[in-house]
């Protein structure tokens, strides 16, 4: 076979397997597949393999010892202390001011659940104008720009399989109206799948099966790119972090950007009390003195269902993935030095490969291990973590899947209800159903108003108010 360093140190590492059809390909295959090996840290692939798969049978392994809930900060309307939230509003809005803040959105999920073809940022989730998620949220960040006198920064993680497409659209749009100079996309690291004996699968005779290293990767990427260094230079220190999948959220939230500042703190996350004891979103905990968030599928049932003596859910406290991060935390968490890193988890999955003769095999079971990383995980490093509650219905209704729940339907009626709510606390007369649901389709655009403060202003300059009306928009 051909000598290459590169082929030399694969061979080393008993991964030799990577390049058995190396000397049968084309020179530009020969050199996109070693483009990939490249990518790949052996030493970090050989200690996953011995740590999460070589060790385990597969369970999730999570160490529940000592957890317990985590404490959060209540709402005021539901028990919270109105003062500091008051207090946390105002920091946050000064915050604002002063153009220390910049919103980062994770996009480079593959979005398969939903079954849509292209970035799932670009699916259209509107109620009247089909706008996608990405003019929502692009709009959203505009606005508030406009409202704090101070345009904000806005990065975005891709990934290899949808960066082209995604800047393509912003590009085919105008940036939605931002300053294309405060667009920032770049592409998250990949991970190699390996097979349950821990040999790096190749899914082509020239590539190997590489995928996004999880939405953890998010901070590494950061780093990587050189986004930490831009926001240095531009005075951002405070990142606002949501994911691509819910057109609901405040993007932009002073109260929120508030509570970090005001504690010191380096990572601050948003918890809605859970729908019911099943629903599947993460379970913000205490342990050991940490915050830390465990997911529902490595939560027994059990204690997803136990109680409180008032009847209350015990682990109520649902991650909706939305947080703050501070600059120089993603830093630390990034720089990879010992005992700060995020650890990796594993998911078993059925990966096409080829077979010793190089025969492309589509497995019926699963055939090896993905790796990823969850931003979350970065919770327990954090220095004065803190959890504030959420209202569901003005920050969370994500699409994720085609039908039932968490789908285009259910997000589009959340909107509408949302845009309900803002008009009837203003007076205007909106019919609605019991769930709150308008009998009408309207769309208020995020450029009128984003949430209740903004709506509520321009409502009150608009001269004379429109009568609600199927199809009415305000923008
Ligand atoms: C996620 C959370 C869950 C939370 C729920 C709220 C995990 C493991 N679980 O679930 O705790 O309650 O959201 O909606 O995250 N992404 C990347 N790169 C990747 C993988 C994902 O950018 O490699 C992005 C996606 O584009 C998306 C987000 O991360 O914006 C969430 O990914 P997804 O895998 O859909 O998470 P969920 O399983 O829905």
């Amino acid at each position: 076979m051909a000598q290459h360093p590169l082929i030399e140190s694969f061979q080393r590492a008993g991964q030799a397997q990577v390049f058995a059809f190396f000397d049968q390909l084309a020179p530009a295959a020969q050199q996109r597949l070693l483009e990939e090996a490249a990518e790949v840290d052996l030493n970090e692939v050989a200690r996953l393999y011995r740590s999460l798969v070589a060790k385990s049978d597969g369970a999730a392994g999570v160490d529940l010892a000592g957890l317990a809930p985590a404490p959060y900060e209540r709402r005021p309307e539901h028990g919270g202390d109105a003062a500091a939230w008051a207090k946390a509003k105002s920091v946050g809005e000064q915050a604002l001011r002063s153009g220390r803040v910049a919103a980062f959105t994770v996009a480079g999920g593959q979005g398969t659940r939903l079954g849509y073809d292209g970035p799932k940022g670009t699916f259209r989730v509107t109620p009247v104008l089909q706008k996608s998620l990405f003019q929502v949220f692009a709009e959203k960040i505009l606005a508030a720009g406009r409202r704090y006198g101070r345009p904000l920064h806005w990065f975005i993680m891709t990934s290899h399989a949808n960066h082209a497409a995604t800047e393509a659209f912003f590009a085919e749009h105008r940036y939605f109206g931002l300053d294309r100079g405060r667009v920032h996309f770049f592409r998250q690291g990949r991970m190699p799948a390996v097979s349950f004996d821990g040999k790096i699968l190749l899914e082509t005779t020239s590539s190997l099966a590489l995928s996004p290293d999880g939405h953890g990767g998010s901070l590494r990427a950061l780093e990587r790119s050189g986004a930490l260094d831009l926001m240095q230079r531009e005075g951002v220190d405070t990142l606002s972090y949501f994911q691509v999948d819910n057109p609901l959220v405040r993007c932009i939230d002073p109260a929120f950007i508030g509570w970090h500042v005001m504690r010191g703190s380096e990572m601050t996350s948003k918890m809605v009390p859970k729908a019911y004891a099943e629903e599947k979103v993460g379970h913000f905990c205490a342990q050991n003195g940490k915050s830390v968030v465990v997911e529902y599928s490595d939560l027994p049932m059990a204690m997803q269902r136990e109680t409180d003596a008032n009847g209350q859910l015990r682990y109520i406290a649902g991650s909706i993935a939305i947080h703050v991060l501070d600059r120089e935390f993603v830093r630390r968490m990034a720089s990879g030095a010992e005992g700060v890193a995020l650890p990796f988890h594993r998911a078993d999955k059925k990966i096409p490969t080829v077979d010793v003769a190089g025969a492309a095999v589509k497995p019926d079971k699963a055939n090896g291990v993905k790796f990823e990383m969850f931003v979350f995980d970065a919770l327990p490093f954090a220095r004065n973590p803190v959890i504030i509650e959420t209202l569901r219905a003005d920050d969370f209704s994500p699409v994720k899947n085609a039908d039932g729940v968490d789908s285009p339907k259910t997000c589009r009626d959340d909107q509408l209800r949302q845009f309900a709510r803002w008009l009837k606390a203003n007076g205007a007369t909106v019919p609605v159903d019991a769930s709150g649901l308008p009998a009408t389709s309207i769309e208020v655009s995020p450029l009128f108003g984003y949430d209740e403060d903004s709506f509520a202003d321009a409502w009150r300059a608009l001269p004379t108010k429109p009568a609600i009306a199927d199809g009415l928009t305000l923008a």
